[in-house]
């Protein structure tokens, strides 16, 4: 394993610890409200301070890119980033609902190069180095071989914060009710990423995502054979807030599927500006 994997895979099981051991005490958590439905819990700072630790205790020199903001700003104009986000799936966290992880990716020269996706519930840690394959529990897994969208199992999330794009993705979803086998909304974005690269899924989609939702996925979705782009199918996709991934012939069907809502979307929000500081 890389070493820089194997750090990051140390500072995921560290974070997920942490968040096995609140799960065990829900209702003593501390919870705060980051803006409409947004909730952030002691257990997720915790588990990015615990990653974010780790990181620079290996790598004082790397730049830090966390949801919660921890180390903002240190070492801002390095060459590589990790991206993290420490407790994916809050929402499901705080009700106890078996579904979530911890993400980190690291960005050299803001390409992907490393992967960790742990899920503390499962003991699930999906593992990818750039042109080294990605990894489920030290196996090596590939995107699913469905050919045809009308077979596909695919997954989503929806707009649930601000409302933000919500008639829109309404009929994005009638649409592709009507064209797959059929959606899942499990509610947190990495792993449902981990799920395409493992070919649990055949396909997903989502707007209004951060980089830390989506760097370490859209790498365990390259390096399982699939491809991840933004709504026109094209590179934006770290920053940009829109992601589809996919195996590679579910991935152009779903593209020419979603294409009618393109321009509707962009015209709602422009894509965020293609730098480490958005989000
Ligand atoms: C959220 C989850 C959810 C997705 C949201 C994300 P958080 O992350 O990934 O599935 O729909 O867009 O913000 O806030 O639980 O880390
Ligand atoms: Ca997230
Ligand atoms: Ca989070």
């Amino acid at each position: 394993m890389h070493p820089m994997l194997s750090i990051a895979v140390k500072a995921a099981r560290r974070a997920g610890n942490i968040i096995n051991r609140g799960a065990r005490e829900l209702d003593l958590l501390t919870v705060t409200t980051k803006g409409p439905k947004d909730f952030v819990s002691e257990v997720d700072r915790q588990a990015e301070g615990a990653i974010v630790e780790t990181l620079l205790d290996a790598y004082p020199d790397h730049a830090i890119l966390a949801e919660e903001g921890t180390a903002k700003g240190a070492n801002a104009d390095a060459e590589n980033v990790w991206i993290i986000d420490p407790l994916d799936g809050t929402t499901n966290f705080l009700h106890g609902f078996p579904q979530y992880c911890v993400s980190i990716a690291l960005a050299h020269r803001g390409q992907v190069t490393q992967g960790v996706i742990y899920d503390p519930v499962r003991n699930d840690l999906f593992t990818t180095s750039r042109g080294r394959g990605a990894f489920l529990n030290e196996r090596r897994i590939r995107v699913s071989r469905r050919q045809h969208l009308r077979d596909c199992l695919i997954g989503t999330g929806f707009p649930f914060r601000d409302g933000a794009y919500l008639e829109t993705y309404l009929r994005m979803m009638k649409t592709m009710i009507e064209q797959t086998a059929g959606l899942r909304r499990p509610g947190a974005a990495a792993l449902d990423l981990a799920y395409v690269a493992a070919g649990f899924y055949d396909g997903f989609w989502e707007v209004g995502l951060n980089p830390w939702d989506v760097a370490a996925g859209s790498l365990l979705v390259q390096e399982s054979g699939g491809l991840i782009g933004d709504m026109g199918g094209e590179g934006n996709f770290l920053h940009g807030g829109q992601v589809i991934a996919a195996n590679p012939r579910i991935f152009a069907q779903m593209v020419t599927a979603l294409a009618p809502f393109r321009d509707e979307l962009t015209r709602q929000r422009p894509p965020r500006p293609a730098h480490p500081s958005a989000g």
